[in-house]
């Protein structure tokens, strides 16, 4: 039975790890995937999420099933977090949130929804998440792209999404990043939000927002502005949330999925089905993170906490992007849009053929796409990784 498969590609990013893992150059500089990494070169675990840890191990008594829901106060409280109060308090019973096992099993509960109601392909912007097309397919959505990106302007192709999104029939799913859009950090304007929330108003048009990234561009507030205008808009939404980075909190999976329906009713029977879905995939989430986020979403201090280090991050993010496109400008390079784009990437204009050279002659690491973490680059390897750009590039002075 088993010679019958047939070999996989690799994934583009993870496949990174194992990689750069094997060069043993001194001078390597790793910008593959996607985690923050602070001054030291570590991942660190938040001060926040450490403290919530400890009184787990102190306070937890077992370990029994929490039923298909997970862990229903985390799941609320992120809720509140990502929707604010207002919105919460309009939207009602019309939307509820389930744990999910992760950023990737919220949006592969979505697209089995989507292909269980029988929806017209879903919309997604290219270049998108590496993994975002496989995801939908493997949920059975059909997928239909359009141009997301402007190379040339380094920013988003607003007219290609807006024509796109006017012509697609009522019912449509469009996948949208709330912010910090991967891999090309260029996000709408809060004014380009507020025409697409028109457009899904007026055409019934259904957003699946992926909020991976929420705090690590302009603060959680600003971060989630424009997908809470797609959900006061929006017939039907769904919203995938992961904690993996906003919490750091990367191999616990942690992630919601929020369903917004025409009415209560409507969301309740579309719940049921998301339940039934994740039963057959893993059956209940894990929970150590999601007690984790919490506490640390229910405790003043760790909440305060928490978010004074998210700031330091969005910050330090926003500072190596200033001093990186100066050095850029510097050497002649066309990249002065990085120093505006959002959270950890952005897409450098460069081949395959190129991002191979710059691994194999310089030990500087990315996906092929030529997406860079800016999270890590220190500040003295900027350099190094700008001169091996502009002598890869050919554009330098
Ligand atoms: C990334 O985009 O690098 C991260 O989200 C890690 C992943 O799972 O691809």
């Amino acid at each position: 039975m088993l010679e019958k498969l047939q070999p996989q590609p690799i994934d583009p990013i993870l496949s990174l790890v194992d990689i750069v893992r094997a060069d043993a150059r001194a001078e390597k500089v790793d910008l593959g995937v996607g985690v923050y990494i602070d001054e030291s070169g570590r991942t660190p675990i938040m001060a926040a999420v450490k403290a919530a840890e400890r009184e787990l191990l102190e306070t937890q008594e077992s370990k029994v099933y929490l039923g298909s829901f997970g862990d229903v106060r985390s799941t609320e409280l992120i809720v509140q977090l990502v929707l604010g109060e207002g919105l919460c308090r309009t939207l009602g019973g019309r939307v509820r949130g389930l744990q999910a096992a992760g950023g990737v099993a919220a949006l592969r509960l979505g697209a089995e929804l989507i292909a269980r109601a029988g929806a017209p392909p879903i919309v997604l912007g290219r270049p998108t998440w590496a993994i975002h097309d496989t995801i939908m397919m493997a949920g059975g959505a059909q997928v239909r792209w359009v141009e997301y990106f402007d190379p040339r302007r380094q920013a988003v192709d607003f007219d290609a999404t807006v024509d796109a999104l006017k012509s697609a029939p009522s019912g449509t799913p469009f996948l949208v990043h709330a912010s910090c859009h991967n891999p090309t950090g260029a996000d709408s304007s809060p004014a380009q939000w507020r025409e697409l929330a028109g457009i899904v108003s007026a055409r019934g048009l259904v957003p699946f927002v992926d909020a991976a990234y929420l705090g690590l561009g302009d603060g959680i507030d600003a971060d989630a502005a424009g997908l809470r205008l797609m959900l006061e808009a929006a017939p039907d939404a769904l919203v995938a949330v992961s904690g993996s980075k906003s919490f750091g909190l990367y191999r616990e999976r942690v992630g919601a999925l929020f369903i917004l329906g025409r009415t209560a009713e409507v969301t309740n029977v579309a719940m049921t089905n998301a339940t039934a879905i994740a039963r057959t995939l893993y059956s209940v989430p894990p929970d150590h993170g999601a007690a984790i986020v919490r506490l640390v979403l229910e405790r003043e201090d760790l909440r305060a906490s928490w978010l004074r280090e998210l700031d330091a991050m969005r910050l330090r993010l926003n500072a190596i992007r200033a001093d990186f496109a100066a050095r850029a400008e510097r050497a002649g390079l066309p990249l002065a849009p990085v120093r505006d784009h959002r959270g950890m990437f952005s897409l450098l204009p460069l081949t395959p053929e190129q991002v191979r050279a710059l691994r194999a002659d310089r030990a500087i690491y990315m996906p092929e796409s030529g997406r860079v973490n800016l999270a890590a680059l220190h500040p003295e390897r900027a350099q190094y990784v700008v001169d091996a750009l502009a002598a890869a590039m050919g554009g330098g002075r």
